[in-house]
């Protein structure tokens, strides 16, 4: 059974004092919900990828503090919000790449530290910061539909959909109201390895849609682009630096240069809550490396040879100069530079 609104499924929610996480390594063979009511246990969710997807993140990690008030204070009511400094670093260090993390763990802190207890506004910072992704979301759609000329074919990397966020999704929000507008012809997913965000959830709600979609190898990519089936790539983000450099889900980087080559357009969408003003460039984004166990097994199984090891990053970085647009709730940034950054964040 799906958990409907507004268009979409829904990765985090919040029911009865617990937080419920989609158990997104199941999908989409299966859709089950694992229930959480302790913060640890969230960090765990976040790091083994129950929810994944820079926005679904922070908003799940904003619910744990609502969970890790809620215990200290049951245990030791003087010290509560000394002891929920352990939790909170730990769901900060579960993914590194995604800002969004630390962007709702920082308001979370702000909004901890004018309250007496915990049933004083954090679980309604919490269910803001939901409420205000999903909002994003529907807001980037309408203006990254905008861009979309009639009756084009489009490519994404990933799931930046309902799943990776409060709902509705980034790249596929935009590609949700630019459908409904009778502006899309075809979805390419890329399978996304290692972890197929692509075959597995991607196609997942686009079939949940009834939007046509094909799901190919990342290396299917430039030959696709060559035959002209593609007129846009568009992508979410893990982390924006400030003069547009974009981190996002490995293999983004390749599709941009080859995507450049092509003259097909390139476009991000995210919420500002992943522009992160403090880092100047791409180069300075710290990349998550995950187990190489991802990429040497298949299904628990070994299939590279015995003897070479792996390479994981989960994350690249994309150079502002091949973003042909980064579409935001306040804004959309063409051929971002630092300048036009500063402009949309200081409005
Ligand atoms: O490793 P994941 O699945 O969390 O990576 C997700 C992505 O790279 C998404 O594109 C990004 O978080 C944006 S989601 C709206």
């Amino acid at each position: 059974m799906l958990e409907n609104n507004n268009d979409s499924v829904h990765a985090v929610v919040w029911e009865g004092g617990v937080l419920r996480l989609l158990d997104q390594r199941l999908l989409p063979h299966k859709v089950e919900y694992l229930s959480y009511a302790d913060s640890a246990e969230v960090a765990s969710a976040i790091r083994d990828m129950v929810v994944r997807g820079a926005p679904a993140i922070g908003v799940a990690a904003a619910y744990a503090v609502v969970l890790s008030a809620r215990a200290w204070y049951a245990r030791v009511p003087e010290r509560w919000k000394d002891l929920m400094e352990t939790d909170i670093k730990q769901l900060a260090d579960a993914r590194p790449t995604a800002v969004n993390l630390c962007w709702a763990l920082e308001k979370m802190r702000v909004c901890l530290a004018e309250c007496e207890n915990p049933e004083e506004g954090l679980l309604d910072e919490a269910k803001r910061i939901h409420a205000e992704d999903v909002v994003a979301c529907q807001r980037m759609g309408e203006l990254g539909a905008e861009l979309i000329e009639s009756r084009c074919s489009v490519l994404t990397h990933c799931n930046a959909g309902a799943l990776a966020t409060g709902g509705y999704g980034t790249a596929l929000g935009v590609i949700r109201s630019a459908n409904k507008a009778g502006k899309i012809q075809h979805v390419y997913a890329d399978e996304t390895r290692p972890w197929l965000q692509g075959s597995r959830l991607t196609a997942w709600e686009m079939v949940q849609e009834k939007i046509p979609v094909t799901v190919l190898v990342e290396g299917a990519a430039a030959h696709l682009m060559k035959q002209g089936k593609v007129q846009w790539v568009i992508v979410g983000s893990d982390r924006i630096a400030a003069n547009g450099d974009v981190a996002n889900k490995i293999g983004t980087y390749n599709l941009a240069v080859v995507a450049r080559y092509h003259g097909v357009k390139f476009m991000v969408v995210a919420p500002t809550s992943t522009i992160d003003m403090r880092i100047g460039q791409g180069d300075q984004i710290p990349i998550e490396l995950r187990s190489e166990d991802e990429v040497m097994m298949n299904q628990c199984k070994r299939v590279a040879a015995e003897g070479a090891v792996g390479w994981n990053p989960a994350f690249d970085v994309t150079p502002a100069d091949l973003v042909d647009a980064i579409v935001t709730e306040k804004g959309v940034v063409l051929e971002p530079t630092a300048k036009k950054m500063a402009a949309l964040m200081t409005q």
